[in-house]
C-alpha cells in the first residue's frame, strides 16, 4: 500500500516535470505567442532552460570598420588629464544631457564632490558627465555656449558630437568606455549612472576598498535583470523591433541606473565593443551584450536600485549603495543620509535587531515598488 503510493507520486511527478517542459519547449519556439505574461513565461524559460547565448557572438558580429562607424564621434569637450593621477578607486560617469544643469549642479554639491570625497573619504574617485549635443538644432548654439561657461569652471564634462537622444543611449554607453579605456584604464572601478540617481558615496567607497582589497576580477554588480524579455509593444519606450533582436530574452544584464564594474571587465566590455554591432539602442542591454560575449556575468547587490526610491530612514542609509529617481530631495537626501545619527544608528546588538525590525517594516510591505527586495532587509 505504501510502496503504491509512492510509486504513484513517483509518477504524477515526472509526468508534471515532463509537461513542463514540453510547455515551455512550445513556449520558446512559438513566436505567435505574444503578451506581457507569455513573453515573459517565454523568456524565463528560455533564460532557466536553455541558458545559453552563444548565437548573440555570431549574429552581432560585425567588422571592425563598421563598429567603428557606429560609436565613433569626434570629442567636442574633452578632459584628457582628468584622470591622470596614479591611484585611482573608481571612475565614475554620470550620463547626463545638456539641458540637465541643474541635476549635475546638485551632484557636484552633493554625493559627487570629489573635494569631500578625497578630504572625507581619503579616497581618489573621479566624477566625469557623459553627453551628446542638444537635439533641438534650434537651440543647440545656445545650449553649447552655456556647456562651455559650464564646463570652464568645473572641467568634468566630457561630450562628444552626437544628437543627445534616448535612441543614442548606446552611443553614450560606448563613449564612456572608449573614454575610460583612452584616459583612465589604470582606474581599479567604473562605475555608470543616471543623472537623477542618488549614490551613497561613503558606502560604496568603503565597499569597493574592501572588494579592492580582495583582489576582485570579472566584477560586476548593480541589480541584475535575469531572463528580461524585449518589448515588442510599439508604444513602449523601450520596444524593440524583431529585426533588432529576435529572441524571446536578453542575456542577463544590470539595471542602467546605476551599476559598477572591476576594471579588468571595464577593458573587455570595450574590447567586446569594437567588434559588435551597437544599433541595439538599450544601453544596458547593450552592454549585457558585449559582457556576454566575454563570459562575464553579472552579480545581484541588493541595495542597489533599478528604479525606485529607496525609503528615507537611517537604518535604509546605513545600508544604501544607489536609489534612483532623485532630483528636488538630492541635498536633503545627501545630509541625511551622512549624518552622524547614520553611523550610529545601527551599532550594538540592540541597534542591529532595531534597524533590521526597521527594514523588514519598509521593505516587505506588499505591493512595495521593489526598490531593494525583502531579503536586503536581513543581510
Ligand atoms: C560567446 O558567448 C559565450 C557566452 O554565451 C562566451 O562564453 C564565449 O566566450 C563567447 N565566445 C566568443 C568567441 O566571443
Ligand atoms: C565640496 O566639498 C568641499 C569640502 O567638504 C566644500 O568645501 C565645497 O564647498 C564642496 N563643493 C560644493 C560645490 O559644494
Ligand atoms: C544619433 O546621433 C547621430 C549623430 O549625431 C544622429 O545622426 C542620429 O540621428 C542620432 N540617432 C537618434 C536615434 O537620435
Ligand atoms: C546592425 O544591426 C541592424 C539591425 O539591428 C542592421 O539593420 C544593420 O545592418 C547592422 N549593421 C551591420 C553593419 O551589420
Ligand atoms: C555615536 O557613538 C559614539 C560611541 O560609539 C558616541 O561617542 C557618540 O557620541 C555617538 N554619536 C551620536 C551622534 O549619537
Amino acid at each position: 500500500m505504501f510502496m503504491n503510493f509512492r510509486r504513484i507520486r513517483k509518477c504524477q511527478c515526472v509526468q508534471l516535470v515532463t509537461t513542463c517542459f514540453i510547455l515551455s519547449i512550445v513556449m520558446v519556439c512559438w513566436e505567435q505567442l505574444d503578451n506581457n505574461v507569455v513573453s515573459h513565461m517565454k523568456s524565463y524559460s528560455y533564460r532557466y532552460l536553455v541558458n545559453s547565448y552563444n548565437f548573440i557572438n555570431k549574429s552581432f558580429a560585425i567588422s571592425r570598420q563598421d563598429a567603428d562607424s557606429l560609436s565613433s564621434y569626434p570629442y567636442l569637450i574633452n578632459h584628457r588629464h582628468k584622470c591622470a593621477e596614479r591611484d585611482v578607486l573608481l571612475l565614475l560617469f554620470v550620463k547626463t544631457s545638456p539641458e540637465n544643469v541643474k541635476r549635475r549642479r546638485a551632484i557636484r554639491s552633493t554625493w559627487g564632490n570629489e573635494t569631500y570625497i578625497r578630504q572625507e573619504l581619503g579616497a581618489s574617485v573621479r566624477v566625469v558627465f557623459a553627453l551628446g549635443v542638444h537635439p533641438d538644432p534650434q537651440q543647440r548654439d545656445g545650449a553649447q555656449r552655456a556647456l562651455l561657461r559650464e564646463d570652464r569652471r568645473h572641467r568634468d564634462l566630457v561630450q562628444q558630437d552626437f544628437v543627445d537622444t534616448f535612441h543614442n543611449l548606446t552611443v553614450k554607453l560606448l563613449l564612456q568606455f572608449r573614454w575610460a579605456h583612452t584616459y583612465c584604464s589604470h582606474a581599479r572601478f567604473f562605475m555608470s549612472a543616471d543623472d537623477d540617481v542618488f549614490v551613497h558615496m561613503p558606502n560604496l567607497v568603503r565597499y569597493l576598498r574592501d572588494m579592492d582589497q580582495k583582489g576582485v576580477r570579472d566584477f560586476w554588480i548593480g541589480r541584475v535583470h535575469r531572463g528580461a524579455p524585449p518589448i515588442r509593444r510599439k508604444d513602449s519606450k523601450y520596444y524593440v523591433p524583431y529585426e533588432m533582436y529576435k529572441w524571446s530574452s536578453y542575456p542577463d544584464y544590470t539595471a542602467g541606473a546605476g551599476y559598477v564594474v572591476s576594471g579588468d571587465v571595464a577593458a573587455k566590455i570595450y574590447q567586446a565593443s569594437l567588434t559588435l554591432n551597437s544599433s541595439l539602442y538599450i544601453d544596458d542591454v547593450f552592454m549585457g551584450i558585449c559582457a556576454n560575449a566575454m563570459g562575464v556575468s553579472p552579480q545581484e547587490h541588493v541595495y542597489f536600485s533599478g528604479e525606485g526610491k529607496a525609503p528615507y530612514h537611517p537604518c535604509i542609509y546605513d545600508k544604501m549603495m544607489t536609489s534612483h529617481g532623485h532630483v528636488n530631495d538630492i541635498h536633503d537626501l545627501w545630509k541625511a543620509a551622512t549624518s552622524v545619527e547614520v553611523q550610529n544608528v545601527s551599532s550594538g546588538l540592540l541597534g542591529r535587531l532595531y534597524c533590521t525590525a526597521v527594514r523588514a517594516a519598509l521593505l516587505c510591505k506588499p505591493y512595495y515598488v521593489d526598490t531593494y527586495p525583502c531579503k536586503s532587509a536581513f543581510l
